[in-house]
């Protein structure tokens, strides 16, 4: 399943239980109305997932995943989820790397690697997120590091699970911190990923692949990161939870 660009992506984090959950999809599926020229996303906490997905049951157009996969597919893993438990619990995407997963709990380019492969494998389509820190940037090396997180993992994508793959360029400096890339730098770095995608499958298919701009991302700078050429949609994450705000963004693109 290729997703209808552009890609409007919201990540829960570790917010919004069932509860919360139930109370957000009330709002915002009356603020935001079924348009088939995009695609919207909410990756939720696992906890919340069944609750999303009862909530969202009468909007196809919405679709659901998971914040973090295992590479195995079951076994002594204790706080984890198998891609089958996330597909068999309707979840259509994982978001694989994100830099909160790198940096707070450590995850390599190979186990951000054998994740993609392991969502791949199960039917689902990977959100892969790459990203320079702050200091990578300062010292020159943002293109480097985005190059390397990305050479890491495209190999192990094959010419026909390309069409499952997305990728989310989200400067960690960015992060929660209200600082946003201009987006002049968004769109550099999004020619980087291009070039590496259009390097790895062949201009046609990489160009196919979504790519999305995340940090700080709100709806008063969304239409502007959106207009971007290169930039296929956004990942929120502070401003994708108040449902009228994350409608907003939705809106932002141009159709
Ligand atoms: P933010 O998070 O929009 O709160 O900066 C983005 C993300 O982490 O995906």
């Amino acid at each position: 399943m290729a997703l209808r660009k552009p890609v409007l992506a919201g990540n829960w984090k570790m917010t919004k239980g069932p509860t919360e959950t139930v109370g957000f999809f009330a709002d915002f599926l009356n603020a935001w109305m079924p348009r088939d020229d995009r695609t919207v996303v909410f990756f939720p906490s696992d906890v919340s997932l069944a609750a999303a997905l009862d909530a969202t049951a009468d909007r196809p157009d919405v679709l659901l995943g998971v914040q973090n996969v295992h590479w195995e597919r079951s076994g002594a893993f204790t706080g984890e989820t198998s891609v089958g438990m996330a597909a068999d619990a309707g979840a259509k995407l994982v978001l694989v790397g994100h830099s909160e997963r790198r940096h707070v709990f450590g995850e390599t380019d190979g186990e951000t690697a054998k994740k993609v492969r392991a969502v791949l494998d199960g039917g689902l389509i990977a959100v892969l997120c790459v990203g320079e820190t702050i200091g990578e940037r300062r010292a020159g090396d943002a293109e480097a590091v985005v190059r390397r997180q990305l050479a890491a993992v495209l190999p192990v994508v094959s010419a026909q699970e390309v069409e499952r793959l997305v990728v989310a360029y989200e400067p960690v400096w960015a992060i929660g911190t209200g600082e946003t890339a201009s987006p002049a730098d968004a769109g550099a770095m999004h020619r980087v990923c291009r070039d590496a995608l259009a390097q790895a499958f062949g201009r046609e298919a990489g160009d196919a692949v979504p790519v999305l701009y995340g940090g700080s991302v709100k709806p008063d700078n969304a239409a502007e990161l959106l207009r971007e050429p290169g930039v296929d949609g956004v990942l929120v994450g502070g401003a994708s939870l108040d449902p009228a705000g994350f409608a907003a963004i939705c809106g932002a693109a141009a159709g």
